[in-house]
């Protein structure tokens, strides 16, 4: 019995080095950059205004359903109030996902890999290059607030590497956010 128990316990012991093994460097490789990404993307509280936040229980909580699919398409939103020149000048939907100030109205992008309207044709260049200059796709025009590409621009390579993975490795949500508007003239 002891000896059918330590059989059986070697055998299972085999299979496991088998399965592991079979995993290649390359698969190793792209699962410890989606952990690390997903890590970074957590730590970096990219999902504060990626994802919407919806109403819960508890109040405000991110809605998972949407994961950083950026400002829903379908949220139709009055003109954004216009706020006195002074230290009041910002607003921002309940969501978290649009914002409005003296740079106009901005909404947050869709950064699952949805080919048409999140990420999913972008290169790691893009990406890179996007966070690195404030500037869609390095060449378009410069990211509006409350975008604080200054933070991500300050990972190294191989930290924006994991980020973009974990993005490339998530959901894709279908969510076309709209253009920015520039500000509501007085
Ligand atoms: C405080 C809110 C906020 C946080 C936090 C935030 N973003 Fe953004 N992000 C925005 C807004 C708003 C835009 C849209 C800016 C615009 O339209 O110019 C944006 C745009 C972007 C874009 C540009 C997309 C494009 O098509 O050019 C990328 C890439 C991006 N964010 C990645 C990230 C990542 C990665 C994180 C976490 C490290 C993050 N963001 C955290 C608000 C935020």
């Amino acid at each position: 019995m002891l000896l059918k128990s330590l059989l059986l316990v070697a055998a299972a012991g085999i299979g496991l080095v088998l399965v592991t093994t079979a995993m290649s460097d390359t698969d190793r490789d792209h699962a410890r950059s989606v952990e690390r990404g997903r890590y970074l993307v957590t730590a970096m509280g990219c999902n504060d205004c990626h994802t919407p936040l919806k109403l819960g229980p508890n109040g405000p909580e991110p809605d998972m359903t949407r994961m950083l699919s950026g400002h829903p398409a379908e949220m139709a939103l009055p003109p954004a109030p216009g706020l006195p020149e002074g230290p009041w000048n910002t607003v921002a939907a309940g969501t978290l996902t649009a914002w409005n100030g003296p740079w106009g109205t901005s909404f947050t992008a869709n950064l699952t890999p949805d080919p048409e309207t999140g990420i999913g044709r972008w290169k790691e260049a893009d990406f890179a290059a996007t966070v690195r200059t404030g500037r869609h796709l390095g060449r378009g025009r410069n990211l509006l607030p409350p975008m604080p590409y200054q933070n991500v621009a300050a990972l190294t390579d191989a930290d924006l590497h994991d980020v973009f993975t974990y993005l490339q490795s998530i959901p894709a949500i279908a969510n076309r956010v709209p253009q920015p508007l520039p500000p509501a003239r007085q």
